[in-house]
């Protein structure tokens, strides 16, 4: 038999592996909600099984697939699990999971229409169809990115290009104290110091104060300052707390600043009835940030950054160069290295398209609601009870509060709710992730999974409050 090329299976080779793989993704999607949402190993454990010689020579597939089952995905933290609350879960979906085998399998480039041109035109019509949900204007355009993180940057990039000349120097952005970490480290990124960025005291519901910034803003301009931007959240990663949207895209439009939407948590609702009621004047923004691997249920990794006019992404980003010039093509046959940072980029926009049409956008709002519904049974649930305080109540798909036990101090409570958290963890049922509102450390639950069912709300409130009666009697 003729010796295959090295890093080569045979036919029959990768159809068993293909077999194996198959099954244990159904698997996981089958079984998942009777799985421990977390099942934290040991760092010995670990060491035993993972911490190995450079290898050498070949290892069965079979056998290495046993070791990444035993040792990693039997013990993992499930995002998708239906009792996984904390942070932001990742609810994920099968049809998006296949998409990401394929464009990985077929290693398929997405940087340039001279490639395969008609991923480049899946992901047009998929940056298209976000245009439409998100109701930007037919300039609109954007890009798929890594994920919010990336997304933030991207759009601050053509923020600071656009009303700024791409200099830094005296500039000033606006955004309150509830805003997202990956904004401050991407203006960080692009030039800014600490000083130019305004970081607002929020206000009682935790939201940007409009007279604050008002006047943040007039006594910088007297200072010589140059306000360039302000960050509105539409959905705050801690409470869910949803800026006065339309409120700051007048003042922001008054004032003839650059207006950046933080959507990467909630702005997938605004698809959504309910959602699109409460993040009214989104659309109005320069750029927004959205974030399909968390509330479009796309597998890791994928975000958007959705621009007003799109033709602002390529005057900041493209840059030409000698062994590039072959690919340079005209506005219809755009290049996406032209629009981001990245050059080799994924096929990311393959399981958003692939989804949207296997499931329909109905399907994605359902979806949507019924995370904004166990949010409210949550907070409906917890109201039964005096033992449970309701700090921040259902925003779309987020809730925070705290159990109250008598005669402790508040020193003592936070500790109480942390350990309950870190209990429940543990125990491998639930996980919650708890935060820090105005100094006490709280419960925090982000219910964004449509696969969550009431029972499933029920049972983690209940074993939360025997946890907090177990710890506050003992
Ligand atoms: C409001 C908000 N912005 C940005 C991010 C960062 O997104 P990513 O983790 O996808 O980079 C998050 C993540 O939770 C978020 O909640």
């Amino acid at each position: 038999m003729k010796a295959l090329p090295p890093l080569t299976l045979s036919e029959p080779e990768m159809r068993a592996i293909m077999a194996e793989v198959g099954n244990m993704i159904v698997d996981h999607f089958v079984n998942l909600p009777n799985l421990p949402v977390t099942q934290p190993s040991t760092l010995a454990n670990l060491r035993s099984g993972l911490q190995e010689t450079l290898p050498l020579n070949p290892t069965p597939v079979s056998d290495v697939l046993k070791q990444v089952q035993q040792f990693v995905l039997s013990e993992m933290t499930h995002n998708d699990h239906p009792r996984n609350f904390a942070f932001v879960p990742g609810p994920s979906n099968f049809v998006g999971a296949m998409a990401d085998a394929i464009s990985s399998a077929l290693n398929i480039f997405c940087g340039a229409w001279i490639g395969p041109s008609g991923t480049a035109q899946i992901e047009l019509m998929t940056i298209e169809w976000l245009r439409q949900l998100f109701e930007f204007p037919a300039s609109g355009g954007g890009l798929f990115v890594s994920g919010g993180s990336m997304a933030n940057l991207t759009c601050l990039a053509v923020a600071r290009h656009t009303n700024l000349a791409n200099n830094p120097a005296n500039a000033t952005v606006y955004f309150s104290d509830q805003t997202h970490s990956s904004v401050a480290k991407g203006l960080k990124i692009l030039g800014f110091q600490q000083y130019q960025l305004r970081k607002l005291p929020s206000d009682e519901s935790f939201c940007l104060p409009m007279d604050a910034l008002a006047q943040k803003i007039a006594a910088d301009r007297q200072q010589g300052l140059v306000p360039f931007c302000v960050v509105a959240n539409a959905g705050t990663t801690n409470a869910g707390a949803i800026d006065p949207l339309e409120k700051i895209a007048d003042f922001c439009a008054a004032e003839g600043l650059w207006m950046h939407v933080d959507g990467a948590y909630g702005g997938s609702a605004a698809i959504s009835k309910t959602g699109r009621g409460v993040l009214a004047g989104m659309n109005r923004a320069d750029s927004l940030s959205i974030d399909p691997h968390k509330w479009m249920f796309q597998p890791y990794e994928i975000g958007c950054a959705l621009i007003r006019n799109q033709e602002h992404l390529k005057d900041t980003f493209k840059v030409s160069a000698e062994y590039l010039k072959i690919i340079e093509q005209s506005a219809e046959q755009p290049n996406f290295s032209d629009y981001g940072v990245q050059l080799t980029r994924g096929f990311r926009a393959l399981k958003l398209w692939m989804s949207l049409k296997a499931f329909g956008v109905e399907a994605f709002r359902e979806a949507i609601e019924i995370g904004i519904e166990n949010a409210l049974y949550t907070e409906g649930l917890l109201r039964q009870s005096s033992d449970w305080e309701i700090i921040t109540p259902a925003s779309l798909g987020i809730l925070t509060f705290r159990f109250v036990a008598k005669n402790l101090s508040e020193d003592q409570l936070s500790q109480l709710n942390s350990d309950m958290a870190s209990e429940m963890i543990t125990s491998g049922y639930a996980m919650l992730s708890p935060t820090v509102m105005r100094g006490k450390t709280v419960q925090r639950m982000c219910t964004i999974n449509p696969r969550t069912t009431r029972a499933d709300i029920e049972t983690t409130i209940a074993k939360l409050h025997k946890i907090g009666v177990g710890m506050s009697l003992g």
